[in-house]
């Protein structure tokens, strides 16, 4: 089996987490837990991006020193994401010696191949997306575009990296690699960019205490976005090019990262990799924003949701399938509580919780709780219809979860979960045990059985709390560190006898007030 590097973009230390986090952290553990379960070796890394002006000036305002500031907010991201059920497999920040030493080696890289130069960089900078822009970039009162508030005006001595140089190369590589960029909205977006043509960007700040040396000049720190994308080889243990893990996982195979930062991850790095004679990553993949009621989440409009508190309400895995199902990947979506109550009743409460319920009921009821036999004989074709597609869900479900499409990955499994509660109108198996006719009933509730189990494996990388509770119900000993969807995804794995037993509803109905 292959390998396979995924990564989130790494959160500024300066803010609490924001629900927009923990979506693009979610979002990045589903494949990842699914190549796992495909039996791939994967690497997952997220982390913090602790060199910003910003996290500075908290740590001040608080009284602190910016390195205590660090680990304690690297302390509240990493207990969000355990609560999360983030299967990360390590955690970068970019104040830790392996991130510096990766960024000295980039620099030293670039510089001695002659992309890097010194010159005046004159115009605006906005501190709070700590990006340049030139006045073209600003709105009609010269505001960020992203922000709304007034860029600082900068005249200084900055290390300059050769942009310019690499646009043709990079244009010829996204046009040679269509998956290089997804999805095609972004990919336009960085080919209208390159179409205009690039200009050099300032690599390093001057007199700042606070970074990254730059190797060849210890008056200035280097630029924070050119510190911190390099986080994506430094956490694999870089070195000077020959780490381990740098030379097992690299290239990432996907870097998972919100639409307003594609600029930096789709020509800046790609860009300095080339500079540095490393290979591109194989995707970037940018989704879009999650919105309150429509509207963008922000500090100012005080409608940031806490990833934290919301999870307490709902519980991590009603959330985490929320975001996969509600969300198409790619695009903004919103997020409210009414939208999760809906979804919840509608997919969790009613589709699969009432059909695992009823279901099993009726086989501890008719079967007394032991998964009958299946008998082709004795099944019409309704039945052998339902078990087939539980059968070939694998072939739908795979592609979807490959292209990061989880709600049309999920709508799949749910196709069958659909299948099997019409099964159980449709058959009416009262009937069938009134007239003794044990064998077809055997037969449903068999296949009714093998879909509960096909789709909770189908939706364990989604919600890795709950299927292993389905699994319980349905006497399946699956491991979610070793179990093979492939393989398990396949129709007639229950043998014969064994025991399941319906318990406590797994999804309680919300009443939506
Ligand atoms: N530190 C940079 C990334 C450097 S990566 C080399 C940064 N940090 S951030 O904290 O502002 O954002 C982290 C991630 O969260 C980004 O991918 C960003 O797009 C994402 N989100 C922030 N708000 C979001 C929403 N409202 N919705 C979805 N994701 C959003 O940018």
């Amino acid at each position: 089996m292959g390998k396979y590097y995924i990564t989130t973009a790494i959160v500024y230390a300066n803010g609490m987490p924001h629900i927009g986090h923990a979506y693009e952290l979610v979002t990045t553990d589903i494949p990842a837990r699914f190549q796992r379960m495909k039996g791939n070796d994967v690497f997952f890394s997220t982390g913090s991006d602790e060199h910003s002006l910003n996290v500075l000036k908290e740590a001040r305002s608080r009284g602190k020193d910016p390195g205590v500031y660090c680990d304690e907010m690297a302390e509240i991201y990493k207990s969000l994401w355990k609560k999360y059920n983030i299967s990360n497999d390590d955690y970068i920040r970019t104040t830790e010696e392996r991130h510096k030493k990766a960024v000295k080696e980039i620099f030293k890289r670039s510089f001695d191949s002659g992309d890097i130069y010194k010159g005046y960089y004159e115009g605006w900078y906005c501190n709070a997306c700590e990006s340049y822009y030139s006045e073209s970039d600003l709105d009609e009162e010269l505001n960020c575009p992203v922000h709304r508030i007034k860029p600082e005006k900068l005249k200084e001595e900055n290390y300059f990296m050769k942009l310019s140089k690499y646009s043709g190369r990079l244009q010829e590589h996204i046009l040679k690699n269509p998956d290089f960029i997804q999805p095609e909205t972004r990919k336009n977006e960085i080919l209208g960019i390159l179409k205009e043509g690039l200009r050099d960007v300032s690599i390093s700040r001057p007199g700042r205490d606070w970074g990254i040396k730059l190797p060849v000049d210890e008056s200035q720190t280097v630029y924070v976005w050119f510190d911190a994308l390099i986080n994506y080889i430094s956490v694999l243990g870089f070195e000077d090019g020959s780490g381990e893990g740098f030379k097992k996982y690299w290239p990432a195979d996907v870097h998972i990262i919100g639409k307003d930062i594609i600029k930096f991850h789709c020509i800046i790095w790609p860009i300095m990799l080339m500079s540095a004679g490393i290979e591109l990553p194989k995707k970037v993949f940018g989704h879009g924003f999650l919105l309150n009621k429509g509207e963008k989440m922000s500090k100012t409009r005080g409608n940031i949701v806490d990833p934290d508190n919301i999870a307490d309400v709902f519980g991590v895995d009603v959330i985490r399938y929320f975001f996969a199902s509600n969300i198409t990947n790619g695009v903004d979506g919103d997020f409210s509580e009414g939208a999760i109550i809906k979804r919840y009743n509608s997919d969790l409460a009613n589709d699969l919780g009432n059909l695992i319920n009823r279901s099993l009921n009726m086989v501890e009821k008719y079967f007394d709780g032991k998964a009958p036999a299946y008998s082709e004989e004795a099944a019409d074709d309704a039945i052998k219809n339902a078990a087939d597609k539980a059968d070939t869900l694998w072939e739908r479900f795979e592609p979807k979860m490959e292209a990061l499409d989880f709600s049309g990955a999920l709508a799949e499994a749910w196709g069958c979960i659909g299948a099997a509660n019409k099964l159980i109108e449709t058959e009416m198996p009262w009937n069938l045990a009134k007239e003794g006719n044990t064998g077809k009933l055997g037969s449903l509730m068999y296949v009714l059985i093998e879909i509960i189990r096909i789709v909770s494996v189908a939706a364990a990388p989604v919600m890795p709390e709950t299927a292993p509770k389905i699994w319980k119900k349905i006497g399946v000993e699956y491991d979610l560190r070793t179990i093979r969807m492939d393989a398990e995804m396949k129709f007639g794995k229950i043998p014969e006898g064994t025991p399941v037993s319906k318990g406590d509803p797994l999804f309680p109905r919300i009443k939506d007030e």
